[in-house]
């Protein structure tokens, strides 16, 4: 089979095409055709060892010391289901699924990936294309995961920074969908798409600094990483949720001291492995309350140009890399 290889650390360049054996199943094992997988932020930066300075040896104890030791990248996919080991039940040959890969084992760029049955696999949500089901899962899983832990109430302000990515655009239809009022911030040029996926208002962050302004939160949800924690908690109503999916060390150990010494409540850290919540997810595709925005779609031998893109820090919505 074909697989995207990261042969080191480095620009887009290092990603190579090889042929690799196609990977063998055991007895609770899924070999899955992929049809596509996407470029996540988290791709890039795992390909570039771009890891805040207090991780970097860990990060090299995780990822491999002078290359990545799992060199196959990608997060997530959708494919077909071509074989099942003799004890898998709950899916079947012919199954088209969406997964999230196993951590920082990732896997996803190649033709064919094999996952335990119990892994984060659901069968594709019937209303939208293999395409829009290969970047449902990690964007997804993101947004729903802090937002659930919010507990938004109906009418409640929440705010999200970075609307226009991966994550944010999820946010943005979540939020809408738990009956709140939406404020999304991003650039200029994505104000029509924040507005058409939902947002009530929509603020441009080059020219209007939203921790500036008068009007507070209920929660802050930033999805980039890019807020400053000082001013943005000053912006949130007695109570409310700053959630902050960037995991830096130094905002980490502010949000704790926030969420200790105020009525602030502070979340970030890593999206855990709930397959409840992927179905949660799954649930809100099919009432059409959510729905992927695809950027571009890249085929699998255009992979360099997909995460030079991706690189530029511009993308909206998702990428898709095409297997098939
Ligand atoms: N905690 C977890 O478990 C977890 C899970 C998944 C992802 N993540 C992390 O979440 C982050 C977001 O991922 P993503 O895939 O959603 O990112 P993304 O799609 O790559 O983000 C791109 C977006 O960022 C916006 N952006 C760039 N600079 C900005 C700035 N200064 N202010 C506001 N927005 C800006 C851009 O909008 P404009 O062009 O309009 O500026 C663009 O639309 C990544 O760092 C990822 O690693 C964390």
């Amino acid at each position: 089979m074909k697989a995207i290889v990261c042969t080191k650390y480095g620009s887009p360049e290092v990603l190579g095409i090889f042929n690799r054996p196609k990977p063998s199943i055991s007895k609770n094992d899924i070999l899955i055709k992929t049809h596509a997988t996407s470029v996540t932020a988290g791709d890039t930066r795992v390909r570039a060892f771009r890891v805040p300075l207090a991780f970097k040896l860990f990060g090299k104890f995780l990822l491999g010391f002078k290359k990545p030791k799992y060199n196959i990248l990608g997060m997530e996919l959708s494919g077909t289901i071509e074989a099942i080991g003799e004890d898998v039940t709950k899916f079947k040959v012919g199954d088209e699924v969406c997964a999230t890969m196993n951590g920082h084992r990732f896997g996803a760029y190649a033709q064919y990936c094999c996952l335990h049955e119990n892994d984060m696999i659901i069968s594709k949500p019937q209303n939208i294309s293999l395409d829009e089901a290969a970047v449902l899962s990690l964007g997804g899983r993101t947004a729903l995961y802090f937002l659930n832990k919010a507990n938004i109430q109906k009418g409640q302000k929440v705010l999200i920074y970075g609307a226009s990515g991966s994550v944010g655009t999820y946010a943005v239809q979540i939020a809408k969908y738990f009956g709140a009022e939406v404020t999304a911030v991003c650039s200029l040029r994505n104000i029509p798409l924040v507005k058409s996926i939902g947002a009530d208002y929509a603020i441009d962050y080059i020219s209007t600094d939203f921790t500036q302004q008068k009007k507070t939160y209920d929660v802050i949800f930033d999805t980039v990483g890019f807020t400053n924690f000082c001013k943005s908690v000053k912006r949130l109503n007695k109570g409310g949720y700053y959630l902050q999916a960037v995991a830096e060390p130094l905002i980490n150990f502010k949000m704790i001291i926030k969420s200790t010494f105020s009525s602030i409540k502070c979340i970030g850290g890593t999206v855990t492995r709930d397959i409840s919540e992927f179905y949660q997810l799954k649930k809100l595709t099919e009432e059409n309350a959510i729905k992927p925005i695809i950027d571009t779609t890249f085929n699998f031998d255009q992979i360099v140009a997909a995460h030079r893109y991706v690189d530029s820090l511009r993308k909206r919505g998702n990428v898709v890399i095409k297997f098939n």
